[in-house]
Protein backbone atom coordinates (compact mmCIF):
# COMPACT_ATOMS: atom_id res chain seq x y z
CA UNK A 1 0.00 0.00 0.00
CA UNK A 2 1.11 3.57 -0.62
CA UNK A 3 1.61 6.62 1.74
CA UNK A 4 2.54 10.05 1.12
CA UNK A 5 5.27 11.71 2.56
CA UNK A 6 4.63 15.71 2.27
CA UNK A 7 6.91 17.90 3.15
CA UNK A 8 5.57 21.29 4.31
CA UNK A 9 5.85 24.57 4.07
CA UNK A 10 6.14 25.04 0.49
CA UNK A 11 5.50 27.48 -2.18
CA UNK A 12 4.43 26.69 -5.47
CA UNK A 13 4.97 28.34 -8.66
CA UNK A 14 4.57 27.89 -12.22
CA UNK A 15 1.61 26.11 -14.76
CA UNK A 16 -0.39 23.15 -13.42
CA UNK A 17 -2.89 21.56 -16.54
CA UNK A 18 -6.05 19.72 -15.81
CA UNK A 19 -7.11 16.68 -17.14
CA UNK A 20 -10.49 15.29 -18.61
CA UNK A 21 -13.43 15.28 -16.05
CA UNK A 22 -13.80 11.83 -13.88
CA UNK A 23 -17.22 12.30 -13.17
CA UNK A 24 -18.13 12.77 -17.05
CA UNK A 25 -15.79 10.23 -17.98
CA UNK A 26 -17.65 7.28 -15.67
CA UNK A 27 -21.30 7.86 -17.31
CA UNK A 28 -19.80 8.13 -20.73
CA UNK A 29 -18.35 4.74 -20.27
CA UNK A 30 -21.79 3.60 -19.45
CA UNK A 31 -23.70 5.20 -22.18
CA UNK A 32 -20.88 3.51 -24.83
CA UNK A 33 -22.81 0.55 -23.94
CA UNK A 34 -26.04 2.03 -25.83
CA UNK A 35 -24.58 1.80 -29.50
CA UNK A 36 -23.11 -1.28 -29.33
CA UNK A 37 -20.09 -0.51 -30.79
CA UNK A 38 -16.45 1.02 -31.08
CA UNK A 39 -16.35 4.22 -29.26
CA UNK A 40 -13.03 6.09 -27.80
CA UNK A 41 -12.51 8.78 -25.30
CA UNK A 42 -9.39 11.15 -26.83
CA UNK A 43 -8.73 12.55 -22.87
CA UNK A 44 -9.98 10.20 -20.46
CA UNK A 45 -8.53 10.77 -17.64
CA UNK A 46 -6.11 7.95 -15.63
CA UNK A 47 -7.23 7.16 -12.22
CA UNK A 48 -7.98 4.03 -10.76
CA UNK A 49 -11.77 4.57 -11.23
CA UNK A 50 -11.84 4.49 -14.80
CA UNK A 51 -9.26 1.38 -14.90
CA UNK A 52 -12.07 -0.08 -12.89
CA UNK A 53 -14.92 1.09 -15.10
CA UNK A 54 -13.30 -0.65 -18.16
CA UNK A 55 -13.22 -3.45 -16.39
CA UNK A 56 -16.39 -3.50 -15.58
CA UNK A 57 -17.37 -3.60 -19.00
CA UNK A 58 -14.83 -6.37 -20.27
CA UNK A 59 -16.10 -8.40 -17.19
CA UNK A 60 -19.72 -8.24 -19.36
CA UNK A 61 -18.14 -9.29 -22.94
CA UNK A 62 -16.78 -5.36 -24.16
CA UNK A 63 -13.20 -5.01 -25.04
CA UNK A 64 -11.41 -2.20 -23.43
CA UNK A 65 -7.99 -0.99 -24.68
CA UNK A 66 -5.41 2.02 -23.40
CA UNK A 67 -4.03 4.00 -26.33
CA UNK A 68 -0.20 5.09 -25.99
CA UNK A 69 -1.66 8.27 -27.17
CA UNK A 70 -4.07 8.17 -24.34
CA UNK A 71 -6.81 7.48 -25.73
CA UNK A 72 -9.00 5.27 -24.32
CA UNK A 73 -11.05 2.76 -26.86
CA UNK A 74 -14.35 0.78 -25.86
CA UNK A 75 -15.99 -1.49 -28.09
CA UNK A 76 -19.23 -2.75 -26.80
CA UNK A 77 -20.24 -4.22 -29.43
CA UNK A 78 -19.64 -7.61 -28.23
CA UNK A 79 -21.03 -7.06 -24.79
CA UNK A 80 -23.29 -9.94 -24.36
CA UNK A 81 -23.69 -10.23 -20.68
CA UNK A 82 -25.78 -7.78 -19.19
CA UNK A 83 -24.84 -8.51 -15.75
CA UNK A 84 -22.76 -5.99 -13.30
CA UNK A 85 -20.98 -8.53 -10.73
CA UNK A 86 -20.17 -7.49 -7.00
CA UNK A 87 -16.67 -7.75 -6.95
CA UNK A 88 -16.36 -4.65 -9.84
CA UNK A 89 -19.17 -2.46 -8.70
CA UNK A 90 -18.79 -2.40 -4.92
CA UNK A 91 -15.15 -0.90 -6.03
CA UNK A 92 -16.60 1.99 -8.00
CA UNK A 93 -20.20 3.00 -7.14
CA UNK A 94 -20.37 4.57 -10.34
CA UNK A 95 -21.36 1.34 -11.70
CA UNK A 96 -25.14 1.80 -10.77
CA UNK A 97 -25.20 3.95 -14.18
CA UNK A 98 -24.58 0.74 -16.38
CA UNK A 99 -28.32 -0.10 -14.89
CA UNK A 100 -30.13 2.19 -17.64
CA UNK A 101 -28.22 1.75 -20.78
CA UNK A 102 -28.22 -2.00 -20.23
CA UNK A 103 -31.80 -1.90 -19.66
CA UNK A 104 -32.72 0.23 -22.84
CA UNK A 105 -30.16 -1.99 -25.12
CA UNK A 106 -31.20 -5.70 -23.48
CA UNK A 107 -34.62 -4.99 -22.39
CA UNK A 108 -33.05 -7.49 -18.96
CA UNK A 109 -30.14 -6.37 -16.59
CA UNK A 110 -29.02 -7.33 -13.25
CA UNK A 111 -26.51 -5.09 -11.56
CA UNK A 112 -25.11 -5.93 -7.89
CA UNK A 113 -26.55 -3.16 -5.42
CA UNK A 114 -23.70 -0.60 -4.69
CA UNK A 115 -22.68 -0.41 -1.08
CA UNK A 116 -22.53 2.82 0.94
CA UNK A 117 -19.38 4.65 1.60
CA UNK A 118 -17.11 6.54 3.81
CA UNK A 119 -19.31 9.58 3.15
CA UNK A 120 -22.99 8.36 3.43
CA UNK A 121 -25.17 5.21 2.79
CA UNK A 122 -26.25 6.34 -0.98
CA UNK A 123 -29.03 5.22 -1.59
CA UNK A 124 -30.14 4.69 -5.05
CA UNK A 125 -34.17 4.43 -4.82
CA UNK A 126 -34.70 7.65 -6.97
CA UNK A 127 -32.73 5.82 -10.18
CA UNK A 128 -35.10 2.48 -9.67
CA UNK A 129 -38.35 4.79 -9.20
CA UNK A 130 -37.30 6.48 -12.54
CA UNK A 131 -36.93 2.90 -14.47
CA UNK A 132 -39.93 1.65 -13.16
CA UNK A 133 -41.65 5.07 -14.45
CA UNK A 134 -40.51 3.62 -17.67
CA UNK A 135 -42.42 0.37 -16.95
CA UNK A 136 -39.32 -1.83 -15.75
CA UNK A 137 -40.30 -4.29 -13.67
CA UNK A 138 -37.30 -4.43 -10.49
CA UNK A 139 -37.04 -6.71 -7.72
CA UNK A 140 -34.19 -7.23 -5.37
CA UNK A 141 -32.21 -10.63 -5.50
CA UNK A 142 -29.52 -12.11 -2.78
CA UNK A 143 -27.75 -8.10 -3.27
CA UNK A 144 -28.80 -7.65 -7.11
CA UNK A 145 -30.85 -5.60 -8.45
CA UNK A 146 -32.67 -7.66 -11.16
CA UNK A 147 -34.21 -5.62 -13.58
CA UNK A 148 -36.87 -6.68 -16.42
CA UNK A 149 -37.87 -3.98 -19.62
CA UNK A 150 -41.86 -4.44 -20.56
CA UNK A 151 -42.45 -6.36 -23.59
CA UNK A 152 -41.66 -3.87 -26.64
CA UNK A 153 -39.01 -1.76 -24.53
CA UNK A 154 -39.01 1.28 -22.10
CA UNK A 155 -41.48 3.66 -22.65
CA UNK A 156 -41.26 7.13 -22.41
CA UNK A 157 -42.80 9.05 -19.35
CA UNK A 158 -42.80 11.98 -17.37
CA UNK A 159 -40.30 11.67 -14.20
CA UNK A 160 -39.54 13.83 -11.34
CA UNK A 161 -35.91 13.12 -9.90
CA UNK A 162 -36.08 15.22 -6.25
CA UNK A 163 -35.45 13.57 -3.19
CA UNK A 164 -34.29 14.44 0.27
CA UNK A 165 -31.22 15.76 -0.66
CA UNK A 166 -32.07 17.58 -4.15
CA UNK A 167 -31.54 15.64 -7.55
CA UNK A 168 -29.43 13.21 -7.81
CA UNK A 169 -26.86 13.57 -10.71
CA UNK A 170 -26.06 9.77 -11.53
CA UNK A 171 -30.09 9.03 -11.34
CA UNK A 172 -30.32 11.77 -13.88
CA UNK A 173 -27.54 10.00 -15.76
CA UNK A 174 -29.30 6.57 -15.81
CA UNK A 175 -32.54 8.36 -16.57
CA UNK A 176 -31.35 10.33 -19.45
CA UNK A 177 -29.35 6.71 -20.99
CA UNK A 178 -32.58 4.40 -20.43
CA UNK A 179 -34.84 7.45 -22.36
CA UNK A 180 -33.01 7.59 -25.41
CA UNK A 181 -34.25 4.50 -26.91
CA UNK A 182 -37.02 4.04 -25.02
CA UNK A 183 -40.74 4.35 -27.07
CA UNK A 184 -41.90 8.26 -26.91
CA UNK A 185 -40.98 11.12 -25.24
CA UNK A 186 -39.65 11.20 -21.15
CA UNK A 187 -39.54 14.59 -19.46
CA UNK A 188 -37.27 14.41 -16.37
CA UNK A 189 -38.20 17.08 -13.97
CA UNK A 190 -35.65 18.16 -11.09
CA UNK A 191 -32.86 17.04 -13.30
CA UNK A 192 -29.42 17.12 -12.21
CA UNK A 193 -27.98 20.16 -13.67
CA UNK A 194 -24.11 19.51 -13.22
CA UNK A 195 -21.89 20.02 -16.05
CA UNK A 196 -21.25 16.43 -16.21
CA UNK A 197 -24.67 15.68 -16.92
CA UNK A 198 -24.75 18.24 -19.19
CA UNK A 199 -21.78 16.42 -20.87
CA UNK A 200 -23.13 13.41 -20.98
CA UNK A 201 -26.37 14.22 -22.81
CA UNK A 202 -23.94 15.74 -25.41
CA UNK A 203 -22.12 12.74 -26.09
CA UNK A 204 -25.41 10.90 -26.28
CA UNK A 205 -26.53 13.66 -28.86
CA UNK A 206 -23.88 13.47 -30.88
CA UNK A 207 -24.58 9.29 -30.58
CA UNK A 208 -27.92 10.41 -32.27
CA UNK A 209 -30.07 10.95 -29.41
CA UNK A 210 -32.69 13.86 -28.94
CA UNK A 211 -32.20 15.61 -25.60
CA UNK A 212 -33.44 18.83 -25.17
CA UNK A 213 -32.91 21.46 -22.18
CA UNK A 214 -29.86 20.19 -21.66
CA UNK A 215 -28.09 22.05 -18.04
CA UNK A 216 -31.37 22.59 -17.26
CA UNK A 217 -33.87 20.98 -14.74
CA UNK A 218 -36.23 19.94 -16.93
CA UNK A 219 -35.17 17.36 -19.56
CA UNK A 220 -37.24 16.36 -22.99
CA UNK A 221 -35.94 13.14 -24.08
CA UNK A 222 -37.40 12.00 -27.77
CA UNK A 223 -36.92 8.15 -27.67
CA UNK A 224 -34.94 7.47 -31.44
CA UNK A 225 -34.71 3.68 -32.40
CA UNK A 226 -30.94 3.48 -32.20
CA UNK A 227 -27.57 5.50 -31.71
CA UNK A 228 -24.50 5.44 -33.48
CA UNK A 229 -21.10 4.86 -31.94
CA UNK A 230 -18.53 7.93 -31.11
CA UNK A 231 -15.64 9.17 -30.21
CA UNK A 232 -15.74 12.35 -27.57
CA UNK A 233 -13.99 14.55 -25.54
CA UNK A 234 -14.93 14.88 -22.17
CA UNK A 235 -15.22 18.74 -20.32
CA UNK A 236 -12.23 19.64 -17.91
CA UNK A 237 -12.42 18.19 -14.00
CA UNK A 238 -13.63 21.35 -11.99
CA UNK A 239 -13.18 19.52 -8.78
CA UNK A 240 -9.63 18.94 -10.06
CA UNK A 241 -9.47 22.43 -10.88
CA UNK A 242 -10.65 23.68 -7.24
CA UNK A 243 -8.21 21.34 -5.65
CA UNK A 244 -5.47 23.13 -7.48
CA UNK A 245 -6.66 26.61 -7.10
CA UNK A 246 -7.14 25.94 -3.05
CA UNK A 247 -3.38 24.45 -3.64
CA UNK A 248 -2.45 27.92 -4.51
CA UNK A 249 -4.14 29.66 -1.90
CA UNK A 250 -3.21 27.75 1.19
CA UNK A 251 0.55 27.63 0.04
CA UNK A 252 0.09 31.47 -0.62
CA UNK A 253 1.66 31.31 -4.26
CA UNK A 254 0.64 31.61 -7.51
CA UNK A 255 -0.24 29.35 -10.14
CA UNK A 256 -1.14 29.36 -13.56
CA UNK A 257 -4.14 26.35 -13.99
CA UNK A 258 -4.31 25.19 -17.62
CA UNK A 259 -7.43 23.49 -19.12
CA UNK A 260 -9.35 25.05 -16.37
CA UNK A 261 -13.05 25.19 -16.69
CA UNK A 262 -14.02 28.64 -15.50
CA UNK A 263 -17.43 28.79 -16.85
CA UNK A 264 -18.57 25.96 -14.69
CA UNK A 265 -16.75 27.18 -11.37
CA UNK A 266 -18.77 30.47 -10.58
CA UNK A 267 -19.71 29.60 -7.23
CA UNK A 268 -15.97 28.27 -6.82
CA UNK A 269 -14.34 30.75 -8.02
CA UNK A 270 -16.59 33.67 -6.47
CA UNK A 271 -15.55 32.19 -2.78
CA UNK A 272 -12.17 32.30 -3.71
CA UNK A 273 -12.21 35.95 -4.33
CA UNK A 274 -14.85 36.46 -1.35
CA UNK A 275 -11.86 35.27 1.17
CA UNK A 276 -9.08 37.34 -0.54
CA UNK A 277 -7.64 35.14 -3.43
CA UNK A 278 -7.24 36.71 -6.64
CA UNK A 279 -8.62 34.35 -9.48
CA UNK A 280 -8.12 36.08 -13.29
CA UNK A 281 -9.58 34.55 -15.93
CA UNK A 282 -6.52 34.22 -19.20
CA UNK A 283 -6.86 32.23 -22.21
CA UNK A 284 -8.39 28.18 -21.72
CA UNK A 285 -7.25 28.86 -17.90
CA UNK A 286 -6.71 31.00 -15.21
CA UNK A 287 -3.95 33.08 -12.65
CA UNK A 288 -4.71 31.89 -8.90
CA UNK A 289 -2.78 34.51 -6.39
CA UNK A 290 -2.64 34.73 -2.83
CA UNK A 291 -3.01 38.29 -1.91
CA UNK A 292 -1.79 38.76 1.63
CA UNK A 293 -4.86 36.98 3.56
CA UNK A 294 -7.58 34.34 3.54
CA UNK A 295 -10.52 35.69 5.50
CA UNK A 296 -12.68 33.51 6.85
CA UNK A 297 -16.60 32.50 4.80
CA UNK A 298 -19.56 30.86 5.50
CA UNK A 299 -20.15 28.01 2.85
CA UNK A 300 -22.99 25.61 1.85
CA UNK A 301 -23.10 22.93 -0.30
CA UNK A 302 -25.53 22.43 -2.70
CA UNK A 303 -26.28 20.95 -6.38
CA UNK A 304 -24.64 22.68 -9.11
CA UNK A 305 -24.70 25.97 -9.63
CA UNK A 306 -24.27 26.00 -5.76
CA UNK A 307 -21.11 25.13 -4.16
CA UNK A 308 -20.13 21.56 -4.87
CA UNK A 309 -19.53 19.58 -2.08
CA UNK A 310 -16.80 17.91 -3.76
CA UNK A 311 -14.55 21.20 -2.68
CA UNK A 312 -15.80 21.28 0.72
CA UNK A 313 -13.35 18.98 2.18
CA UNK A 314 -10.67 21.23 0.76
CA UNK A 315 -11.94 24.37 1.33
CA UNK A 316 -12.25 23.25 5.04
CA UNK A 317 -8.33 22.68 4.86
CA UNK A 318 -7.96 26.20 3.33
CA UNK A 319 -10.21 28.04 6.12
CA UNK A 320 -8.76 26.08 8.75
CA UNK A 321 -5.81 29.04 8.21
CA UNK A 322 -8.24 31.64 7.81
CA UNK A 323 -7.98 34.99 9.67
CA UNK A 324 -10.93 33.97 11.90
CA UNK A 325 -14.17 31.57 12.10
CA UNK A 326 -16.14 30.12 9.38
CA UNK A 327 -19.20 27.69 9.00
CA UNK A 328 -19.26 24.97 6.54
CA UNK A 329 -22.57 23.30 6.21
CA UNK A 330 -23.03 19.97 4.08
CA UNK A 331 -26.31 19.76 2.12
CA UNK A 332 -25.49 17.11 0.11
CA UNK A 333 -23.63 14.13 2.27
CA UNK A 334 -24.56 15.20 5.99
CA UNK A 335 -21.96 12.33 6.87
CA UNK A 336 -19.27 13.72 4.73
CA UNK A 337 -16.91 15.05 7.51
CA UNK A 338 -14.24 12.28 7.56
CA UNK A 339 -11.19 14.90 7.08
CA UNK A 340 -12.43 16.27 10.63
CA UNK A 341 -10.60 14.60 12.72
CA UNK A 342 -7.71 14.09 10.96
CA UNK A 343 -7.28 18.20 10.18
CA UNK A 344 -7.63 18.13 13.71
CA UNK A 345 -4.60 16.23 14.28
CA UNK A 346 -2.68 18.75 12.32
CA UNK A 347 -3.60 21.49 14.57
CA UNK A 348 -6.44 22.89 12.92
CA UNK A 349 -9.38 24.32 15.45
CA UNK A 350 -12.62 22.64 13.38
CA UNK A 351 -16.23 21.51 15.61
CA UNK A 352 -18.69 19.33 14.14
CA UNK A 353 -22.34 20.43 15.03
CA UNK A 354 -24.69 18.78 12.91
CA UNK A 355 -24.66 19.16 9.16
CA UNK A 356 -22.18 21.95 9.76
CA UNK A 357 -18.49 22.34 10.98
CA UNK A 358 -17.11 25.53 12.80
CA UNK A 359 -13.98 26.77 11.94
CA UNK A 360 -11.91 28.38 13.90
CA UNK A 361 -8.90 29.72 11.74
CA UNK A 362 -5.46 29.11 13.32
CA UNK A 363 -2.38 30.93 12.47
CA UNK A 364 -0.45 27.62 11.72
CA UNK A 365 -1.33 23.77 11.01
CA UNK A 366 1.68 20.98 12.29
CA UNK A 367 2.48 18.15 10.21
CA UNK A 368 1.06 14.95 11.98
CA UNK A 369 0.32 11.24 10.44
CA UNK A 370 -2.90 11.16 8.93
CA UNK A 371 -5.64 8.67 7.41
CA UNK A 372 -7.38 9.28 4.05
CA UNK A 373 -10.99 8.18 4.16
CA UNK A 374 -12.51 9.15 0.99
CA UNK A 375 -11.28 10.58 -2.24
CA UNK A 376 -12.04 14.51 -1.30
CA UNK A 377 -10.90 14.16 2.05
CA UNK A 378 -7.60 12.77 1.17
CA UNK A 379 -6.78 15.68 -1.28
CA UNK A 380 -7.27 18.14 1.62
CA UNK A 381 -4.78 16.15 3.95
CA UNK A 382 -2.33 16.92 1.00
CA UNK A 383 -3.53 20.22 0.64
CA UNK A 384 -2.77 20.76 4.54
CA UNK A 385 0.66 18.56 4.16
CA UNK A 386 2.06 21.38 1.79
CA UNK A 387 1.13 24.15 3.84
CA UNK A 388 1.92 22.34 7.96
CA UNK A 389 5.52 22.67 9.04
CA UNK A 390 7.00 19.30 9.21
CA UNK A 391 6.52 16.38 7.27
CA UNK A 392 3.04 14.73 7.25
CA UNK A 393 2.53 11.27 6.32
CA UNK A 394 -1.31 10.27 4.45
CA UNK A 395 -1.69 6.68 4.61
CA UNK A 396 -4.39 5.11 2.29
CA UNK A 397 -3.20 7.44 -0.45
CA UNK A 398 -5.32 5.03 -3.27
CA UNK A 399 -8.45 7.08 -2.21
CA UNK A 400 -6.88 9.63 -3.87
CA UNK A 401 -5.19 7.91 -7.02
CA UNK A 402 -9.33 7.53 -7.69
CA UNK A 403 -9.84 10.57 -8.40
CA UNK A 404 -6.75 12.57 -9.37
CA UNK A 405 -4.28 11.78 -12.02
CA UNK A 406 -0.60 11.54 -10.19
CA UNK A 407 -1.27 14.57 -8.40
CA UNK A 408 1.91 14.34 -6.41
CA UNK A 409 3.97 14.70 -9.50
CA UNK A 410 1.30 17.28 -10.91
CA UNK A 411 2.18 19.08 -7.59
CA UNK A 412 5.50 18.12 -7.42
CA UNK A 413 6.26 20.13 -10.97
CA UNK A 414 5.44 23.40 -9.19
CA UNK A 415 6.98 23.16 -6.14
CA UNK A 416 5.45 20.65 -4.02
CA UNK A 417 7.63 17.80 -2.50
CA UNK A 418 5.38 14.70 -1.79
CA UNK A 419 6.92 11.29 -1.53
CA UNK A 420 5.20 8.18 -2.66
CA UNK A 421 6.33 5.78 -0.76
CA UNK A 422 5.22 2.07 -1.03
CA UNK A 423 4.91 0.25 2.03
N1 LIG B 1 -29.74 10.10 -3.10
C1 LIG B 1 -30.87 9.45 -2.67
N2 LIG B 1 -31.42 8.47 -3.48
C2 LIG B 1 -30.89 8.17 -4.69
C3 LIG B 1 -29.73 8.85 -5.14
C4 LIG B 1 -29.18 9.83 -4.31
O1 LIG B 1 -31.38 9.72 -1.59
O2 LIG B 1 -31.45 7.28 -5.39
C5 LIG B 1 -29.14 11.15 -2.25
C6 LIG B 1 -27.68 10.83 -1.88
O3 LIG B 1 -27.57 9.98 -0.76
C7 LIG B 1 -27.12 12.22 -1.63
C8 LIG B 1 -27.86 13.08 -2.65
O4 LIG B 1 -29.04 12.33 -3.00
O5 LIG B 1 -27.47 12.66 -0.34
C9 LIG B 1 -27.10 13.40 -3.91
O6 LIG B 1 -26.48 12.22 -4.43
P1 LIG B 1 -26.23 11.99 -5.98
O7 LIG B 1 -27.06 10.84 -6.43
O8 LIG B 1 -26.39 13.28 -6.72
O9 LIG B 1 -24.70 11.54 -5.99
P2 LIG B 1 -24.07 10.57 -7.04
O10 LIG B 1 -24.72 10.79 -8.33
O11 LIG B 1 -24.02 9.18 -6.50
C10 LIG B 1 -22.22 12.17 -7.96
C11 LIG B 1 -20.72 12.20 -7.98
C12 LIG B 1 -20.19 12.48 -6.58
C13 LIG B 1 -20.76 13.81 -6.11
C14 LIG B 1 -22.29 13.78 -6.17
C15 LIG B 1 -22.95 15.11 -5.82
C16 LIG B 1 -20.06 10.71 -9.77
C17 LIG B 1 -19.41 9.46 -10.18
N3 LIG B 1 -20.19 10.94 -8.46
O12 LIG B 1 -22.58 11.09 -7.09
O13 LIG B 1 -18.78 12.59 -6.70
O14 LIG B 1 -20.35 14.09 -4.79
O15 LIG B 1 -22.73 13.42 -7.50
O16 LIG B 1 -22.50 16.11 -6.66
O17 LIG B 1 -20.41 11.53 -10.61
C18 LIG B 1 -16.53 12.44 -6.00
O18 LIG B 1 -16.18 12.62 -7.18
O19 LIG B 1 -15.73 12.50 -5.03
C19 LIG B 1 -17.93 12.14 -5.71
C20 LIG B 1 -18.33 11.54 -4.60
Amino acid sequence: MDIFEIDGPVELSGTIEVAGSKNSTLPILAAMILPGGRCAIPNAPHLADIESFGTLLESMGAEAQREPDGTLRIDTGPLDRPVGEYDIVRKIRASICILGPLLARFGRAKVSMPGGCAIGDRPVDIHLRGLRAMGADIHLEEGYIVAQAPAGGLRGAPIFLGGPFGTTVLGTDNIMMAATLARGTTVIESAACEPEVADLAGCLNAMGAKIRGIGSPRLVIEGVRELKPVSYRVISDRIEAGTFMAAAAITKSRLRIDRCPLNEMLAVTDRFRQIGISVEADGDGCEVAYAGQVRPADITTQPYPGFPTDLQAQFMALLALAEGNSVITEKIYPDRFMHVAELNRMAAHLRKEGPSVIVEGVDELIAAPVMASDLRASAALVLAGMAASGTTTVQRVYHIDRGYERIEEKLNAVGAKIRRVTV
